[in-house]
């Protein structure tokens, strides 16, 4: 098998991992792999904004903007990362500015901000426009931009590479497994240091704004290293995802005015959170929605979804403020936004959960957070952890950009101190992956990819979603057992070599079943309902017993098991106001 050399290879080249690039390109040779084309990276989805206290709209701060993510968080976020984030925010956007970024402007000129749902001042107060954008494709012009200044650094792009797995020498990681989708081949990427920034794992469920490739790879090829996945029961649900299909609908739109109605054309979050109302974080957006339908007050012929109503805002401010927007109604459902309400409901948006790490990117792997020699993550497939059980819109980019520059910096150190030489690459991991290609391929009957993944996607819709209880989790848990052991045993009819997708597909769906399984173990375990985890059996939240984190392990035996991991409180320690309470909004 063929081996590449590079310093430091980074799978993924979305946001965190194009940011960690830049940092490191110039002083180290870096590879970026990822198996889509750059710019189809799911970070180019992100359409509302990235936030940052920088205060041009009104008076901010970063410490508001703290105290806003871990109370959005349901006090589970790490209080110490948030702060760093919250600090580092006004900063990472001036430096996106000067990298070229085309942020829209107020008429004086500074970048412009709006609100977003749970941004507020003075300590929950009122809302604040926290949120800086361009237009509704925020992500989309970050990701054109760092892509180009990754280019304009040199660095090696290996567009269409699937990696596989991880080299691992001694518990330490010094290489991947990937293979070129255009040729079959498979290649060892030999390296001092690796960094997975390879996104969500939304395609798990039926209805999700998430784009076909998010199936959660990463995580997978951890699960499968011994390396434990944090805090996977927190999925978030993006309250409006355009009815039956699932495509984001921006909370820009309410950010600008929309606001949302049932089916008696009432503005029902008046009632659920009368503060700010359809600028609440979204497990309480997308919790009202669906108890609104339960109650009966739905909107259309079978009363299942909620109406976004834009018709208060004139056709320039949308036009010009939520494009995006306004085309996906057309295109889509044959609605012009200014002039008709848009059918919505939630949808599987974004996992809190992932790889853990501390603030540098580096992977740990056990409660007390020692680390493994040689590995990073950043994104949406590390946990920080900044989010804890709920994100706060906006949070996501920042997140990326902040955590994605700091892992870049920590690499750098490490290669010019601690790692001289790259380790002895072990092949064991080769040998592995060619044994799956072959049983996959070798096989004469067996069960269609498709047909799993449907199941599972279904399992995952129906049991594992906004409202969750003991007995839908358990069969959930049952259910993904059986489906790990059809996934196993799928059969892959096509066996060429040049952009084999049933291949890559199988592949995929692998590290699926494995991922659902420790979020359906893991939702099951905590016997309390925080944030984005809202267990109808237990509906409070419980601190005395649930203040914790959850790691969860895949065995040798193949079950998963669950540990905890304690929450950093460090602020709450200095001051009352980030101490846990009951969240109001
Ligand atoms: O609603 C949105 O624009 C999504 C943003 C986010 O998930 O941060």
């Amino acid at each position: 098998m063929q081996v590449v050399y590079h310093d430091v290879i980074i799978v993924g080249a979305g946001l965190a991992g194009l940011r960690a690039a830049v940092e490191l390109a110039g002083k180290h040779d870096v590879a970026v792999l990822s198996k889509l084309h750059p710019l189809r990276s799911h970070s180019g989805a992100a359409q509302g904004g990235i936030s940052a206290a920088l205060g041009n709209a009104e008076k901010d701060s970063p410490e508001w903007h703290a105290y806003d993510t871990i109370k959005g968080s349901d006090y589970l976020a790490d209080q110490y990362a948030v702060e760093v984030m919250c600090n580092d925010a006004p900063r990472a956007i001036i430096e996106l500015e000067h990298l070229g970024v085309p942020f829209s402007r107020f008429d004086d000129g500074h970048i412009a901000q709006r609100p977003f749902g749970g941004h507020t001042k003075s300590f929950g107060e009122a809302p604040v426009r926290r949120t800086c954008y361009a237009a509704d494709r925020t992500g989309h012009v970050c990701l054109h931009t760092l892509y180009e200044q990754s280019l304009g650094r040199n660095v090696s792009f290996y567009d269409e590479y699937q990696v596989l797995d991880l080299c691992m020498v001694e518990g330490a990681v010094n290489g991947v497994v990937a293979i070129e989708l255009k040729t079959g081949r498979l290649l060892l990427f030999h390296s001092r240091a690796v960094m997975f920034a390879t996104g969500g794992y939304g395609k798990a469920w039926k209805t999700t704004s998430n784009a076909f490739a998010n199936t959660g790879d990463g995580l997978g090829i951890a699960l499968n290293n011994g390396i434990p996945l944090e805090d996977m029961e927190f999925v978030q649900f993006h309250p409006t995802g355009l009815y039956q299909l699932g495509i984001l609908i921006t909370e820009a739109a309410r950010g600008e005015g929309g606001v949302l109605r049932n089916g008696q054309g009432e503005r029902f979050m008046e009632r659920y959170a009368p503060s700010i109302k359809d600028l609440a974080p979204r497990d309480i957006v997308s919790r009202s929605i669906y108890e609104e339908i339960r109650t009966g007050r739905g909107a259309g012929p079978m009363k299942d979804h909620v109406l976004l109503d834009l018709t208060a805002l004139s056709k320039e401010k949308i036009a010009a403020k939520l494009p995006e927007i306004e085309s996906f109604a057309k295109i889509y459902l044959g609605i012009d936004p200014a002039d008709e309400a848009i059918p919505v409901l939630p949808t599987c948006h974004y996992a809190m959960g992932g790889i853990p790490t501390d603030v540098n990117g580096r992977v740990t792997c056990d409660p007390e957070g020692s680390e493994v020699f040689g590995f990073w993550a950043a994104g949406e497939v590390a946990c920080v952890s900044v989010h804890g059980a709920n994100r706060l819109g906006s949070n996501s980019l920042l997140d990326l950009i902040v955590f994605g520059r700091r892992a870049g910096k920590d690499i750098s150190r490490f290669l010019d101190r601690v790692c001289l030489a790259p380790l002895p690459l072990a092949t064991g991991s080769a040998d592995r992956v060619r044994e799956m290609i072959g049983r996959f391929q070798g096989r004469k009957d067996g069960e269609t990819i498709a047909a799993v993944r449907s199941d599972l996607q279904d399992v995952m819709m129906e049991k594992v979603s906004v409202f969750r209880n003991e007995e839908g989790l358990s069969d959930a848990v049952d259910e993904c057992a059986v489906l790990r052991k059809r996934a196993a045993d799928i059969r892959v009819s096509d066996h060429s070599r040049n952009f084999n997708t049933e291949l890559l597909e199988a592949i995929e769906l692998q590290h699926m079943v494995n991922y659902s399984t420790a979020v359906a173990v893991s939702a099951l375990e905590r016997r309390e309902s925080r944030g984005a985890h809202g267990r109808e059996d237990y509906p409070l939240r419980d601190d005395a017993k649930w203040l914790k984190h959850s790691l969860c392990f895949l065995g040798e035996d193949g079950k998963m098991s669950v540990t905890g991991k304690p929450v950093d409180l460090s602020l709450a320690e200095a001051r009352a106001e980030f101490a846990p309470k009951a969240r109001t909004y």
